[in-house]
């Protein structure tokens, strides 16, 4: 399975030891890149990726991995920032700690994941950047007022990144998955997953490998190589 161009190239993602990011991982090591990846607790076991404990909310940790990662698998060519979490509540009964710790994971997280690898990328003149954002940073979602209003930070983080990138040869991305079958929504009550997949056109939550997919596409030198600062919709036609 190797036509995308990734083959060899160096891709760090976080949070790859499960749900998407996990997906991500076991499919760029298909496609023949050389994959490191992130995590918090209990490493990938589906993987022989370069596995490497740290939390993206700490800048030191995140410039160590990168200078890891470049030590042992080399020049990092992408980057898939996935890492993210939800503390859901309605506005009124939503703590300043729950705003604090989803703002600092799902955009000051990509902030620091990026930090020390982009001024590299500029000088090689080669790299692509793909976030995982949210259809709830795009439309807004009922008691996910600091996760949408993350999720939209990372849009803007994106597309003001592949402005600034593009002369440098850096492409910047998202995607913006809407429900996926992972841990972070097996939390949602039975009733309301029913009803959430009545609005979804093809009636079903997506699957981990079905934001893979895309993702290798939007790192791929071949496949995406004129697309930059693209929000790319995967979500079954969910409100579209
Ligand atoms: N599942 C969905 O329906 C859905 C929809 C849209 C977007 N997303 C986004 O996709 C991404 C992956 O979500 P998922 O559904 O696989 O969830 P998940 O909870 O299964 O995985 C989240 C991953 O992020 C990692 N992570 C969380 N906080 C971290 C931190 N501080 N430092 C390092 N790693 C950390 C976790 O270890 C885990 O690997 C997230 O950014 C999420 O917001 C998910």
């Amino acid at each position: 399975m190797k036509y995308l161009g990734l083959e060899d190239k160096v891709v760090l993602v976080t949070g790859g030891n499960r749900g998407i990011g996990a997906a991500i991982v076991n499919l760029l090591c298909q496609l023949g890149a050389q994959v490191a990846y992130t995590y918090r607790k209990d490493a990938n076991a589906e993987t022989t990726a370069l596995g490497i404990l740290a939390d993206v909310t700490d800048p030191a940790a995140m410039a160590e991995v990168a200078s890891k990662v470049e030590h042992k698998l080399g020049p990092i060519y992408g980057v898939v920032a996935n890492a993210g979490i939800t503390r859901d509540n309605l506005f009124p009964k939503l703590g300043i700690d729950d705003w604090d710790a989803v703002i600092e994971t799902n955009l000051k997280g990509i902030y620091n994941t990026l930090k020390p690898i982009i001024p590299k990328m500029y000088e090689r003149r080669e790299g692509s950047v793909v976030c995982v954002s949210s259809i709830s940073g795009e439309r807004g979602n009922l008691g996910q007022v600091n996760y949408a209003a993350s999720k939209a930070g990372a849009i803007g983080l994106i597309k003001s990144l592949a402005l600034e990138a593009a002369r440098y040869g850096v492409r910047a991305n998202a995607v913006a998955p809407g429900f996926i079958e992972t841990d972070m929504t097996q939390a949602i009550p039975e009733k309301i997953k029913e009803k959430i997949v009545a609005e979804i056109p093809l009636r079903r939550f997506g699957k981990p490998q079905e934001i893979a997919w895309p993702v290798a596409y939007l790192l791929s030198p071949i496949a995406s190589s004129y697309i930059t600062g693209a929000v790319l919709k995967v979500n079954g036609a969910h409100h579209t």
